[in-house]
């Protein structure tokens, strides 16, 4: 049973955000917004913002963000149902109830599941027998992957075409969008969701299969991995954990999971016979995915992923889960920047020796910081002893974290009661964070997202992610993509000149789609718990830009993005020469479209140019 979306849109618009927060803390008016010490985690200096006219807040503390309904779940540790019952008693909002038979029955799940594991065995099918996979089969032989992991797995091969699946399922409209496995195209026609991929299938935690992720052939042009789509009813990535059921019995037995961030990843570990790695589906680590490991008796986690990238949440959310849920968490010792298939392959033994000796998280930490630092001369020990204080200050319990900071005084040769001292002030909070805030590099993905980086000639992965120009230009292109954000978000009409493909990053993809589909309101409720986090920080950071820069940002990413994509595939295709012709016309064109949007006098020309054929020419592309 579920109370209408009505209601609870009511329940939102009458709730006095500031007020509700005002019982539990001070709470003082900062330019458009509130600022106050976040109740939630616990501070000394406010980091909570709230934009009381979206009825959003965001905590750049512990990066917590929500309208009135999560505030009171959070803060009175009700269920959703819960704040919302609370809440409209308090403001007087009637509520009603939905019956069995509104949203979605079982029967209509049941269909849906089995629509996607007739998918899973016509993919499976085509990988093992049909001739246009060889190329698959090869890859995979490639990779060391055998007969027997093929089928373990079900891994499948999602032809070249338009709408293969769609026509072996004959499903209605409703079923195959629902799904996930399709949609019904422009020229109304159903069409598959993948194409030329090999297909990994996703089971929830009692095995059913509910989507997919499906890599790209190396050399092909594309972003490496798509998944289901979040509108799929049957698909929720923030609760699914890719192997979690195949491998139920090692984590159950062993007490332990290893998380990484990667589907072929989870299969290395399972080659290196170690059969209890999980993975996330393109999404960063939720609580949901804790509790879920929680109920399969997992007691200590092993993250197997770089802890920098947008993997992991802050970590202050670590410490705190593993309080919450009595948890030990702990970080493979893998060099930095390595996928632990990689390791699997060259070295099992290894890998198991990675896990056994796993890191403590906040001696890990600690241990990055200082290791960063110049420890010869004594400013450099100063300045690596401020580094890892800062970082063991995360730690909510003083009793853990008083022997790091002993350490850190033998270590860096400093007096420990001035390291306390240190532990002891305020850290750095909201106004340094804002614009492009972002802890760690969370944009990692970006990259992988519009460059394949197995292309030929393209800069090879680790290079491209770890060099600063590379972090930088990473850094850039998100505070751009969120700068659009910040303008949809205020001038709503604005989304009509912008478009999902112009943006580079997923989540912002994502974030963006949402906003344009159901406006600010419904956005969070159409869109992954990053994408609605991300809207909130923005709606509570406000947008103070000149909008033809913001659309000038956009264009010019997108368009560099494009050129990148143009001189690849001039380079790495045969293609025919009145082809080739016509597509360096358009790579002239564009790049001086992209020039003018440098000059005063053409630039709002060029933005109305540059927008829709970027669009066009991305929808084209995705053909
Ligand atoms: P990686 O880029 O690390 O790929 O992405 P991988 O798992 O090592 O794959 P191989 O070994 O190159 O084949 C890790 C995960 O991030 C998500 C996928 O879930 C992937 O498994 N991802 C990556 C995407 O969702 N989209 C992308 O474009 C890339
Ligand atoms: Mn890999």
């Amino acid at each position: 049973m579920g109370i209408h979306d009505d209601d609870i849109a009511k329940v939102r618009a009458s709730a006095d955000l500031v007020a509700l927060i005002g019982e539990h803390t001070d709470i003082k008016r900062s330019g458009r917004n509130w600022m106050a010490r976040c109740p939630l985690h616990g501070e000394r200096t406010p980091s909570l913002s709230v934009n009381a006219e979206k009825g959003v807040y965001y905590c750049f503390g512990c990066q917590r963000s929500g309208d009135a309904i999560t505030f009171v779940q959070e803060i009175e540790k009700l269920d959703f149902v819960g704040a919302v019952e609370s809440l409209a008693s308090r403001y007087g909002v009637q509520l009603r109830y939905t019956t069995q038979g509104e949203g979605t029955t079982r029967a209509r799940k049941r269909v849906l599941l089995d629509a996607v594991a007739k998918a899973v065995d016509f993919y499976h099918q085509r990988l093992l027998d049909s001739p246009d996979a060889g190329a698959a089969r090869g890859y995979l032989r490639s990779r060391g992957y055998d007969r027997s992991v093929v089928s373990k797995y079900k891994l499948g091969w999602a032809p070249d075409s338009w709408d293969e699946l769609a026509k072996h399922l004959r499903l209605n409209a409703a079923d195959l969008k629902d799904s996930g496995l399709g949609f019904v195209n422009k020229a109304d026609r159903p069409q598959d969701a993948f194409r030329a991929r090999i297909m990994f299938p996703i089971a929830d935690e009692r095995g059913d299969f509910t989507g997919f992720g499906g890599r790209i052939l190396p050399g092909q042009e594309g972003p490496k991995y798509k998944n289901t789509i979040g509108e799929a009813v049957v698909y929720d990535k923030s609760k699914l954990l890719y192997g979690l059921h195949a491998h139920r019995q090692g984590i159950v037995k062993e007490g332990e999971a290893i998380i990484c961030e990667g589907y072929t990843d989870v299969i290395g570990f399972a080659n290196a016979n170690i059969l209890r790695a999980v993975a996330t589906c393109g999404t960063a680590l939720t609580e949901e995915h804790i509790k879920l490991l929680k109920r399969f008796s997992a007691n200590r986690l092993v993250l197997a992923f770089d802890t920098d990238s947008a993997g992991l949440a802050a970590a202050e959310r670590v410490y705190e889960w593993e309080q919450q849920f009595e948890l030990d968490v702990r970080v493979a010792d893998l060099p930095p920047g390595v996928d632990p298939d990689d390791v699997a392959r060259e070295d099992p033994a290894e890998l198991a020796r990675a896990v056994r000796e796993a890191i403590p998280y906040m001696r890990f930490r600690m241990g990055r910081a200082l290791s960063a630092g110049d420890l010869s001369s004594p400013e450099g020990r100063a300045r690596a002893a401020e580094r890892a204080v800062d970082v063991v200050s995360e730690h909510p319990n003083e009793l853990v974290r008083d022997p790091y900071l002993e350490e850190i005084a033998q270590v860096c040769r400093v007096d420990v009661a001035r390291l306390r001292e240190l532990a002891s002030k305020p850290r750095p909070k909201p106004q340094a964070q804002r614009r492009g805030a972002h802890q760690g590099r969370p944009h990692g993905r970006t990259q992988q997202e519009w460059a394949d980086h197995e292309v030929p000639n393209a800069p090879d992965e680790e290079t491209q992610s770890t060099s600063p120009e590379a972090s930088l230009t990473d850094s850039l292109a998100t505070a751009a993509e969120d700068e659009a954000l910040r303008l949809v978000i205020d001038q709503p009409d604005q989304a009509a000149r912008l478009h999902a493909n112009l943006f580079g990053h997923s989540v912002r993809q994502e974030a963006f789609q949402a906003l344009r589909d159901h406006g600010f309101e419904g956005a969070a409720d159409h869109c992954g718990p990053q994408a609605a986090d991300l809207l909130r920080r923005l709606a509570v950071e406000g947008f103070d830009a000149d909008r033809d820069d913001v659309l000038a940002g956009v264009a010019r990413l997108a368009g560099r993005r494009t050129l990148d994509g143009i001189s690849r595939g001039l380079r790495s295709y045969e293609a025919a020469a009145e082809a080739r012709i016509e597509v360096s016309r358009s790579f002239t064109w564009l790049k001086r479209e992209l020039e003018k949007l440098d000059e005063r006098e053409t630039r709002r020309r060029a933005i109305d140019e540059l927008l829709p054929w970027l669009v066009s020419h991305a929808e084209w592309r995705a053909r």
